[in-house]
């Protein structure tokens, strides 16, 4: 661990059998003598609950504890992460280990962070699941049934509840799964259990020292949990990164997509440093293809997650197990392997950067921009019967929209409808089909005080109900766009209408742009035109409009466009914004700039994503390359996977 410069280890992940065999027989002492071994050698520990994985004897004794699928078949013991969010016997099991490890390790001058039980997630759907479901809507609703039936519009096939006891959890393949709105709210219903369970952990570990900071570790985008729910509890925000290539090993946008994981959890955070909890030192066995990491790639990828904000690289695993499901993952040391490996130089490498980095930790990012991706609207899209079936690309919208400011290095937050948007100066809110109370009016005001808002076809549809609004679809922001939006056309793959641009257009893109399944027949009531529909049906009506609002701007982009479209339109905008960029000088592509700025020092982290080797001129304030501890003189050069830190004198 001294070799790669490893200064914290987590313990205790999955770890139930090892500490409770047998029902309130605690044995610890493997553990006292892990925590030993560890303070003696002045590192620190990240402790983890065990809940993640209850142990069999538990299962078999109370099986209440085990989750229940939506086809009400309550699974059998194994795996993990298949326990009920609900059920009083697991929350308190969980309480006394949780209790017993706090008086233990609370104390412990090595203990520097709980890690509360692992990246939880998915659904139960049990009987006390159900119950508590009924429960949570009637509160919802202040015990008004009718209230709740109206808002689900339940009269429309006779879906209409008499007495609470009829609710059923929703997403039963042989039951309901028709109505739209009661789907959501289970969803939201398994945010807030999975809150009350990990809010639970906590109070058990702070009965004995409060002081200890706590965090679980969060899966980025995944959906089974609205993260902006959990994150006002966590002393400190992390992620575990994997990042994946399915088709190419070089992909340069799989790496954009990490860069906006990054981002988000940065986001959740409030900004401050965050934590990459875990990443994988080579392969992970989960991958559809085990490809190695070509050299410089490992270093790449945790000094990425470090430019866009976290103060840590930890590694799912430090050695690899013998036998299970995850035998054949990375890990620091790889079983038969020892430091002569090639992994092992590889995180050593990423050690030693790490120690060249200390005066990093502890700066923050501003962004000017923020990208708006909505738990409760993607999923009310992936609920909603149309307008295609299947996938609605809302994630895909939001990367396309994120990747040319990433790739002109412009620091980007990831917001959720409910943040403040008074901060930025351009705020993007592509797809946003569920507008909550209030929004709409929060848009105004921000535009009406400087703000850019852009937005797309299929936004304001539908009301938090998932009900559409009663004046139509954009109905709620028609007066801050100028327009009225008639319909959406969802399009087959060989109807190609585009979107032309006339030259001298107002963002200095010109040219006509194939629409990609997408397109919405627009009004103009009170905005100019940016770009109308060509070559189709639709004729010249109006796809793009901005309109003028206070000292802001609102701007409509009617039809999903390509990255052809996406690159020089938002580049325009950011130019005309003067948005800052993170590097003075241009970057070849494939190369990215993020920024971090410190009490003393201001940091930029150049990063090259590609396979091809990348010059930049060098910035014009006086700088220093960290990793190297020289002075830029006449410019850089970035090997494939090359990262450069710059500390601006
Ligand atoms: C994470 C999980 C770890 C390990 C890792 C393998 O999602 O938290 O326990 O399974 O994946 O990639």
């Amino acid at each position: 661990m001294d070799e790669v410069r490893m200064n914290s280890t987590t313990l205790g992940v999955f770890a139930w059998t090892e500490l409770e065999r047998e029902e309130g027989k605690y044995r610890f002492d493997w553990l006292d003598d892990v925590f030993e071994l560890i303070n003696s050698n002045g590192k620190r520990i990240i402790l983890a609950t065990p809940s993640a994985a209850p142990p069999a004897w538990m299962s078999r004794a109370y099986p209440e504890i085990l989750r229940t699928g939506p086809d009400r078949v309550r699974r059998l013991h194994g795996n993990r992460v298949n326990f009920c969010w609900t059920s009083p016997v697991y929350r308190e099991k969980v309480r006394s280990i949780n209790e017993q490890l706090a008086k233990r390790y609370g104390h412990h001058p090595a203990l520097m962070l709980w890690h509360v039980s692992n990246e939880y997630g998915g659904e139960c759907f049990c009987e006390l699941c159900a119950q508590a479901f009924r429960e949570w809507l009637k509160a919802r609703f202040e015990g008004n049934l009718e209230a709740m039936n109206q808002a689900h519009w339940t009269r429309f096939w006779s879906h209409r509840y008499t007495d609470w006891s009829q609710i059923d959890i929703p997403g039963n393949p042989y039951g309901e799964t028709a109505n739209q709105g009661l789907s959501l709210e289970f969803k939201r219903f398994t945010t807030d259990q999975i809150v009350a369970f990990y809010r639970a952990e906590v109070g058990a570990l702070r009965k004995h020292n409060a002081s200890v900071p706590v965090t679980t570790n969060l899966m980025g985008f995944y959906g089974g949990l609205d993260p902006w729910k959990l994150a006002p509890y966590l002393d400190v925000v992390g992620w575990d990164s994997y990042p994946q290539f399915r088709d190419q090993p070089i992909d340069v946008r799989g790496w954009a997509k990490a860069a906006l994981t990054h981002d988000l959890t940065r986001s959740l955070g409030g900004g401050k440093p965050w934590l990459l909890m875990e990443c994988s030192p080579s392969s992970s066995n989960w991958y559809p293809v085990m490809n190695l990491k070509p050299p410089g790639m490992h270093l790449f990828e945790t000094l990425q997650a470090v430019a866009h904000g976290s103060d840590s690289v930890l590694y799912f695993q430090w050695r690899q197990s013998r036998g299970g499901q995850e035998k054949f993952h990375g890990a620091v040391v790889a079983t038969g392997q020892d430091n002569t490996s090639r992994v092992f130089s590889d995180v050593s490498q990423t050690g030693s950067a790490l120690d060249s980095l200390s005066a990093v930790a502890g700066s923050t990012t501003t962004s000017d921009v923020a990208i708006l991706y909505d738990w409760d609207n993607a999923w009310a899209i992936d609920g909603a019967c149309g307008p295609v079936q299947g996938n609605k690309r809302y994630f895909e919208t939001i990367l396309d929209q994120y990747v040319p400011f990433w790739e002109a290095g412009i620091s980007v937050d990831v917001i959720s409808q409910e943040c403040e948007f008074g901060q930025y100066r351009l705020v993007l809110a592509p797809m946003l089909y569920l507008l909550r109370d209030g929004t709409a009016e929060r848009m105004r005001q921000f535009v009406e005080g400087g703000g850019v808002l852009l937005t797309t076809y299929m936004t304001a549809w539908a009301d938090e109900h998932d009900l559409t609004f009663a004046g139509g679809i954009f109905s709620p922001l028609a007066e801050l766009f100028g327009i009225r939006v008639e319909e959406l056309d969802a399009l087959y793959p060989e109807q190609k209408p585009c979107v032309v641009l006339p030259r001298g257009s107002h963002f200095g893109v010109e040219g006509a742009f194939e629409v990609l399944g997408f397109a919405e027949r627009i009004h103009v009531l009170d905005a100019e035109v940016v770009g109308s529909y060509g070559k189709f049906w639709y004729g010249e009506e109006p796809a793009i409009t901005r309109r003028f609002v206070g000292k802001g701007e609102a701007i409509y982009v009617g039809a999903r466009l390509g990255h052809d479209f996406n690159e020089p339109f938002l580049n325009s905008l950011a130019a005309s914004l003067n948005l800052r960029r993170n590097y003075d000088a241009p970057t070849p592509a494939g190369v990215t700039v993020q920024r971090r700025v410190g009490r003393e020092s201001e940091f930029l982290f150049l990063m090259n994503a590609a396979d091809k080797q990348a010059h930049l001129a060098p910035p014009e304030r006086p700088a220093v390359e960290i990793l190297s501890g020289k002075p830029v003189s006449h410019g850089i050069t970035l090997p494939p996977y090359g990262v450069a830190v710059l500390r601006l004198e």
